[in-house]
């Protein structure tokens, strides 16, 4: 498939260069994030907009590698039992789909399967009976991906998170039971720069 390029009408604003030029990125450099930088990254997450004003999310951070990669091994656990009995007769394609081309072999050889080896991962939960909290937390996550992009770091969302609710550690976060995991986020210094993914466009209707 073609790659995505930017207009250069597009690269005079930089919001919208911003938003053209994040990308999922699942390769980091070995270099930590300053607090300052991920508590901006925070404060633009609630700078989102949320229904009747709720703000309803609350965050979960982790910085410390060994504990990253902790975490990483018991979801990519979790993930891989919710897979095999999803997908019963073809765990490995499904897991090689939704474990966005990890090979399910290389589950566990990898050091940091779902957090790709980033410094930083950012829970972020709201009250269970919340209908419109999931909603919220994109828009939240997207204001956080945008401004680490801003300030100079790379992001990739991370929906294979909310397994971390099956894993036997979980409570070491202390998420409350009221709280479910919506996704993560993680964060640090981009070690790669992959295409920008064609965009389908034939998806727009306009009604007179
Ligand atoms: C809700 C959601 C969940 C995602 N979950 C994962 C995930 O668990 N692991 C991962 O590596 N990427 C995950 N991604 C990243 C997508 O694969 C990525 O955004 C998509 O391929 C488009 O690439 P781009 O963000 O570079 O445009 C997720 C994205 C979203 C929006």
């Amino acid at each position: 498939m073609e790659a995505e390029t930017i207009s250069e009408d597009i690269a005079c604003s930089e919001t919208l260069k911003t938003i053209y030029e994040r990308r999922a990125v699942r390769r980091y450099k070995d270099t930590p994030v300053d607090h300052e930088l991920i508590t901006k990254i925070l404060d633009a997450g609630r700078m989102a907009p949320s229904a009747i004003n709720k703000q309803p999310w609350k965050f979960y951070i982790l910085t410390g590698k060994e504990t990253i990669k902790t975490f990483s091994r018991e979801i990519a656990k979790v993930t891989a039992r919710v897979f095999a009995k999803e997908h019963p007769g073809d765990v490995a394609k499904a897991a090689f789909h939704f474990l966005h081309m990890l090979k399910a072999g290389d589950l566990f050889k990898r050091p940091d399967p779902i957090f790709h080896g980033a410094p930083v991962v950012i829970f972020i939960t709201a009250l269970r009976e919340n209908e419109w909290a999931s909603l919220d937390i994109g828009m939240c996550a997207q204001n956080m991906m945008l401004a680490a992009k801003a300030l100079g770091l790379d992001s990739c969302p991370v929906g294979l998170a909310k397994y971390v609710e099956q894993t036997k550690i979980f409570s070491r976060l202390q998420v409350p039971f009221s709280e479910q995991v919506h996704l993560a986020i993680i964060l640090g210094y981009g070690d790669e720069t992959p295409e920008i993914h064609k965009r389908i466009r034939n998806n727009a209707f306009f009604i007179e």
